[in-house]
């Protein structure tokens, strides 16, 4: 996002800066050749004056708009260097070392009251969700559009660090359990996830160098993506993303599940993963994802999808709409209208 306000920012100035050259440089000699020619009508300057005077001003003029072009140039520096800065200096993140000693894991995930605001001064966006998935289930959780579906989704992927409660797995904080270990487990389709630049193998197998191209094909032909991939001049080898085939809305997320079924998790986490697909497509990704032994839960709009689960979660009956619009602190009235579903 900021790289995107600030790539931005540096099209704007570049514009700018080059309307304003040229404008000088027009007005500038416009006004020379105006000068010289009312000089050598009225005889203080000869022809041969003029077209010397002018010939030494257009250098002067290129080389002092090669010199301003370089101090931008230099400006916009600073602005690349902030850019660069946005991603080297991210902090990196905590809690990632594996701490499980090896011991046979149950697919078990606890969401334990958990809360989340993006800050201090925002309305919380959910608040005291209980939930417990056991291993193997497969839950549906819905609800309204904005209500932080994908919020939750994050915070069970530890890319969000709960506010209040925590997320747990097999019965250990996720922090504690280490998060790198963590995600080994899972399998994720993101909402806003995309490809990256790539062949489509190498975005499957998450650009694993020893990937074999059997366990490939398959995780594609669970996708129901292996067909297109195929029909394409350079099959799995065709490159996606910023240079390479466009893709349909559908496609790509189709690879992005083939990408999430490749890793055989032990949990599947979809964020409305199967949105972009018609509903034939979206009924055989069902079956497949239905007939994982995986702990999943699927957040959805569809009534397929939701039927195809063995429970259903409401979002809407933990937190009441009222407080959730102007809930900005905590507020001890809150309390009562929060539910566990456990
Ligand atoms: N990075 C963010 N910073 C602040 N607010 C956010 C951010 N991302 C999402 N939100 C807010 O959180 C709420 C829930 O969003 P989201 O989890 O994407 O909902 P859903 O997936 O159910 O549509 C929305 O009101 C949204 O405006
Ligand atoms: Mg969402």
């Amino acid at each position: 996002m900021e790289a995107n306000k600030r790539a931005m920012q540096v099209q704007r100035y570049t514009l700018g800066f080059g309307v304003m050259g040229s404008t000088v440089s027009g007005l500038q000699r416009v006004s020379i050749v105006a000068l010289g020619a009312h000089l050598v009508m009225s005889g203080e300057f000869s022809a041969g004056m003029l077209v010397a005077f002018v010939a030494y001003a257009d250098q002067f003029a290129q080389k002092a708009g090669a010199l301003i072009d370089k101090i931008v140039e230099f400006r916009m520096l600073s602005l690349h260097a902030e850019r660069i800065a946005d991603v080297a200096l991210a902090e990196p993140e905590q809690n990632v070392v594996s701490t499980n000693s090896g011991r046979k894991l149950n697919a078990r995930i606890r969401l334990n009251n958990i809360g989340f605001r993006y800050s201090q001064s925002e309305p919380w966006i959910i608040r005291k969700v209980t939930l417990e998935v056991n291993d193997g289930e497969s839950v549906a959780i819905i609800g309204p559009s904005g209500f932080g579906k994908s919020t939750l989704a994050r915070l069970m992927v530890g890319l969000l660090e709960p506010t209040e409660g925590c997320v747990e797995i097999d019965g250990v904080d996720i922090r504690s359990f280490g998060l790198a270990g963590y995600r080994e487990l899972l399998g994720v389709v993101m909402q806003d996830d995309s490809l990256f630049a790539g062949t489509i193998a190498d975005n499957i197998s998450f650009f694993d160098a020893a990937a074999r191209i059997e366990p490939i094909v398959e995780a594609a032909s669970m996708a129901g993506i292996h067909r297109d991939v195929s029909a394409l001049p350079m099959g799995y080898e065709s490159l996606v993303g910023d240079m390479g085939a466009a893709l349909s809305g559908g496609q790509q997320q189709r690879l992005l599940l083939a990408r999430a079924f490749y890793k055989k998790p032990k949990i599947l986490i979809l964020d409305e993963a199967t949105s972009h697909l018609d509903t034939d497509t979206e009924h055989v990704i069902n079956r497949h994802v239905g007939s994982l032994k995986a702990t999943r839960i699927i957040f959805a709009h569809r009534k397929e999808t939701i039927a195809s689960a063995d429970r259903v979660v409401d979002l809407t009956s933990f937190v009441r709409t009222e407080s959730f619009d102007q809930d900005v602190g905590p507020s001890p009235q809150h309390d009562e209208g929060a539910q566990s579903l456990a």
